[in-house]
């Protein structure tokens, strides 16, 4: 009897061995699909794709629609509006804002701050996120940016605050703006102190100005740097 159960086992275990190692062959031989982009990045000058899929669209009919109704409330545009008015409107009037601008928003969440810019008539925004929101906000991580050196004309983020390091993150925006290009952040309001503290963490950049203000109903504090010209 023990004899057989000691047999029966075995086979078993040979059973098992040869499932598995079928699977593993399978695996093996079954590359991923290549995935080639059906259409052309955006600006290819201005990434360096991780890998050919990052590029595959995900724009897809429910989503278009999921996008109009999101952009037709009440909402989304009052909190559009309040970027415009509370940051891009007074870099317009500082000269540093302009339709030709190539701008990135860093940490964009839903991408308010890119429709704001879009809206406004600025050709070339880019915005990014770690969750992405297509067609306005792409995938990517804020302390690890996807962009050459000197990229862009501003860098601009309302969650510096949120970063999970600081530096890192601040670093990253003056990384990909050009030299004599600007950083700008919305921090939770705050006074002179605090706005220095913020502004140490550009260490490349000088302090232009600062001011409070409503965004997204939340009282913050802008504050606008102009990277060195030479780095
Ligand atoms: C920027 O573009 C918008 C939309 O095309 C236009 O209405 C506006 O006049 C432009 N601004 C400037 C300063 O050219
Ligand atoms: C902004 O608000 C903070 C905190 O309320 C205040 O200390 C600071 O003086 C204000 N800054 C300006 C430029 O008004």
């Amino acid at each position: 009897m023990d004899r057989e159960i000691e047999r029966f086992l075995r086979r078993l275990s040979f059973v098992a061995i040869a499932i598995a190692s079928t699977i593993l062959i399978l695996l093996f031989l079954q590359t991923p699909d290549t995935c080639i982009p059906s259409d052309a990045p955006l600006k290819p000058h201005l990434r360096f794709p991780k890998s050919t899929c990052e590029f595959a669209t995900r724009v897809h009919a429910p989503l278009h629609k999921k996008n109009e109704r999101l952009w037709s409330t009440r909402d989304w545009n009052s909190k559009v509006k309040s970027f415009s008015s509370a940051v891009f409107l007074p870099l317009r009037r500082f000269g540093i804002l302009a339709n030709n601008s190539k701008v990135l928003c860093v940490s964009a969440g839903a991408g308010y701050e890119v429709a704001a810019l879009s809206g406004s008539g600025v050709e070339d925004v880019t915005g990014v996120e770690l969750i992405d929101s297509p067609p306005l906000v792409q995938r990517a991580d804020p302390h690890n940016l996807p962009f050459f050196d000197g990229a862009f004309d501003i860098a601009f983020s309302a969650r510096l605050d949120e970063a999970l390091f600081p530096a890192r993150f601040a670093a990253e925006m003056e990384r990909t703006v050009k030299p004599g290009g600007s950083c700008v952040v919305a921090v939770a309001e705050c006074g002179d102190d605090e706005v220095r503290e913020v502004v140490d963490l550009f260490r490349k950049s000088r302090f232009v100005s600062s001011s409070n203000v409503t965004l997204v109903g939340m009282r913050m504090t802008s504050i606008l740097m102009r990277t060195n010209k030479s780095s």
